[in-house]
């Protein structure tokens, strides 16, 4: 698939979820919600690396706007990552600080992904580089997100509502509230 394709199709995936766990984030800690908030995390982190090592390194490459707009891009990375280490510390319930934490990333993302990537750096990678190279850079992409998200496991909001903490827990289900 064409990276640019490939990227759009990402980012609606991660706007679905980030929509879903606002709605999740403010009820009591469910299940249904730490999983979802640790899924977010590993693939927002994965799509990120992806994007980095393969897309805006060959923008730097080309030099230009294109560097101009990458070396940017990475820097919004780095800031969006920073509230990603946060909300995955965070627990879901009462106290709103999980809601607002997906609210901020929301944001970042909407800026990053939709007022930068979509609107200002693909169209300029569309008409940079020729089709046969994009399909290239959409396989890499495809293969480093999958290997990063198969390393998830360092991935894992924190303790005590950690998967493995809820896997052993006392006979939980999806929805359930925790003990
Ligand atoms: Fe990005
Ligand atoms: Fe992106």
């Amino acid at each position: 698939m064409d990276i640019v394709d490939a990227i759009k199709a990402e980012h609606d995936r991660i706007e679905e979820m980030l929509e879903q766990l606002d709605d999740l984030a403010g009820n009591g800690p469910t299940l249904e919600t730490v999983e979802l908030a640790a899924d977010l995390v590993a693939r927002l982190r994965a799509h990120a690396m992806a994007e980095r090592d393969v897309l805006y390194q060959a923008c730097i490459r080309r030099g230009g706007a294109l560097r101009e707009l990458a070396q940017r891009a990475g820097l919004e990375h780095d800031a969006l990552d920073a509230v990603l280490m946060r909300l995955r510390m965070l627990h879901p319930g009462g106290d709103g600080e999980m809601k607002a934490a997906v609210g901020v990333v929301r944001d970042l993302v909407s800026r990053h992904a939709r007022d930068e990537e979509e609107a200002l750096l693909l169209p300029k990678v569309a008409a940079g580089f020729p089709l046969a190279e994009r399909l290239a850079m959409g396989e890499a992409f495809a293969a480093m997100e999958e290997r990063a998200l198969e390393a998830r496991a360092e991935v894992h909001v924190g303790e005590p509502l950690s998967r493995a903490t809820l896997a052993t827990g006392p006979g939980l289900n999806d929805g359930e509230i925790l003990p």
